[in-house]
């Protein structure tokens, strides 16, 4: 089912035949909702817009959604939802199974491309945002029904690692035994001697040869420091409650074999071109060409980017793949989408987007470094958090800065800021769902003495909302009929802020029913429809909060 709103824009586009634009009102005097499609119709019309408004009004077949519209000033039409219609959306809420969640029509097969690490190397500030919002694209459109195939296309090849590996190698390392930080820092080790001992380059340079043909001690270290690495990236995956498996990756090394063909087939094509030595792809408007294969034979991060995307319509089918990197990869993937496209690996009817972030900074203002200068990584930052607030708190405030801003936009780490319990935080929502939690429990209680105080209160009959009278009720009510239409929104443009601002605001809502309409304290059936929707309105926290991969307990 569609949500309210929506439902009305159709009807009243089946009179003006133009899109109504409904707008939340902007006083609760002037009802729920505002169009000034009149307004827009005068011209073309050639009539006062308060005469169409008044001809759009008696054509409206409607009124088993809204009360009698208003037209308001120059020709505004208000509308203002009937009660028993808010009280059975909210009431529908409560055991709806998708909570309110409009499930897609046509499901598609979406792969997002999230998290990737680099092997051998802590997981860093960067990675964070993009492990952090994939999460919650993955949880988003999951919700909705579609099928994600996650692709964590981790850093696990590439020359460093014909360095890494003749340093472990030489100095006998035991690679099993270390931990990921500790292969971090064989590999600042390893870099040192690359660049200060040219015998030492040469050597590693020849281990890259012995690495790509397949040689089998050079392999059982890669491997044996791909191992130390996951072991390490899991259990910052499990800190950070994101739902990323070993089924979903597919590091660099996994296309390999794809290279030469994707290279093949371009030239097949005639898109791929020698230019001066390096077999080169022109695109139009674009200064410099992609370079899908150097001049020693070698392929780089865009050919494999390349062969990624083929697979990934190929054998994933893939309807829509989504990147989430740092912005500064927007250029790359605008061209990895350009060539692709042209060579036919990415047909029209799939949807490519690159999602860029910004940047992690410190409370000074400046992008987040270490007292050395290095880069933070992101255990550390968790540590920070958690030196503030208990896990799930901090994980939620963490979660919630990062999501409640325009993705792009750079934000600053504040922990202390940011676990605050009021304000615009995760830990201010976590709170709403505890207190109105709390309301329930006790409502329980009182309905059954014997009750176990840790009873799963969504397993529990809330009944219905019945009675909407208060402008207070309404108010929440209306926002809890737009949580479905919110969530498309959020699926369809990938700006989870836009989830974080309506829970804010639903969280305001509720405080504001809170403090004008006693629930425990009034009686009968006011008392019994209050109940109700307390738990609609902690259904949509909880629901909403879960998909931005947040926890939601039931007390604090
Ligand atoms: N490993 C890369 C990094 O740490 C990110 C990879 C993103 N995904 C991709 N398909 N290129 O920056």
């Amino acid at each position: 089912m569609s949500s309210l709103p929506s439902q009305l824009a159709a009807r009243i586009e089946s009179v003006t035949g133009v899109d109504p634009e409904l707008r939340p009102a902007t006083k609760p005097q002037f009802g729920h909702f505002q169009s000034n499609v009149a307004l827009r119709l005068a011209k073309s019309q050639g009539r006062p817009p308060r005469e169409i408004a008044s001809d759009i009004v008696a054509k409206l077949e409607a009124d088993d959604l809204v009360e009698t519209p208003d037209i308001a000033g120059p020709g505004f039409i208000n509308f203002r939802l009937r009660s028993d219609v808010l009280a059975g959306v909210a009431s529908a809420l409560i055991s709806d199974p998708h909570a309110g969640i409009v499930q897609a029509e046509t499901p598609q097969r979406v792969v997002i491309d999230y998290s990737a690490p680099n092997v051998a190397k802590q997981m860093h500030v960067g990675h964070l945002r993009s492990t952090i919002i994939g999460d919650c694209f993955n949880r988003v459109l999951t919700a909705q029904g579609h099928t994600v195939i996650p692709q964590n296309h981790i850093g696990d090849w590439g020359t460093q690692f014909g360095m890494l590996v003749q340093y472990i190698l030489e100095h006998q390392v035991d690679v099993s035994a270390l931990d990921l930080p500790a292969a971090e820092q064989l590999y600042k080790d390893s870099k040192k001697e690359f660049d200060a001992d040219e015998a030492f380059a040469d050597r590693a340079r020849r281990r890259v040869v012995a690495l790509q043909s397949g040689d089998e001690e050079t392999l059982a270290t890669w491997r044996s420091l791909i191992a130390v690495s996951l072991a390490g990236f899991n259990a910052t995956y499990a800190r950070l409650g994101i739902k990323l498996t070993d089924d979903d990756l597919a590091g660099e090394s996994t296309y390999n074999d794809d290279l030469p063909k994707v290279v093949a087939e371009l030239k097949a094509d005639g898109l791929a071109v020698e230019d001066a030595g390096a077999l080169c792809v022109f695109v139009e408007g674009e200064d410099a060409p992609m370079i899908v294969q150097k001049k020693d034979g070698g392929f780089g991060y865009d050919a494999t980017d390349l062969a990624a995307i083929r697979r990934r319509v190929g054998a994933l089918d893939a309807d829509r793949i989504i990147y989430v990197t740092d912005v500064r990869q927007h250029h790359h993937f605008d061209m990895v989408f350009k060539v692709a496209r042209l060579a036919g690996f990415l047909p029209e009817d799939v949807t490519a987007e690159h999602v860029g972030y910004g940047m992690v900074l410190g409370p000074d203002g400046h992008p987040f470094k270490t007292r050395e200068g290095g880069t933070v990584s992101l255990n550390s930052l968790l540590d920070e958090a958690e030196e503030h607030a208990a896990p799930n708190i901090a994980l939620a405030a963490i979660k919630y800065a990062d999501l409640s801003n325009g993705l792009q936009k750079d934000y600053v780490f504040d922990a202390e800021r940011m676990v605050q319990t009021t304000g615009d935080t995760g830990p201010y929502l976590q709170y709403a769902h505890a207190r109105v939690s709390q309301i329930l429990r006790k409502a329980a209680a009182q309905i059954d003495p014997g009750v176990d105080p840790q009873a799963d209160l969504s397993a529990m009959d809330w009944g219905a909302v019945t009675v909407i009278e208060e402008p207070a009720e309404q108010q929440l009510a209306l926002l809890l009929s737009r949580f479905g239409e919110v969530v498309e929104v959020v699926a369809a443009d990938l700006t989870p802020h836009k989830l974080c601002t309506y829970l804010y605001d639903l969280a305001g809502a509720y405080s504001s029913f809170y403090e004008k309409c006693p629930v425990l304290k009034s009686e009968g059936e006011v008392r019994a429809s209050r109940l109700a929707l307390c738990a609609a309105t902690r259904r949509v926290i909880g629901t909403g909060l879960e998909l931005l991969g947040i926890d939601a307990p039931d007390r604090m």
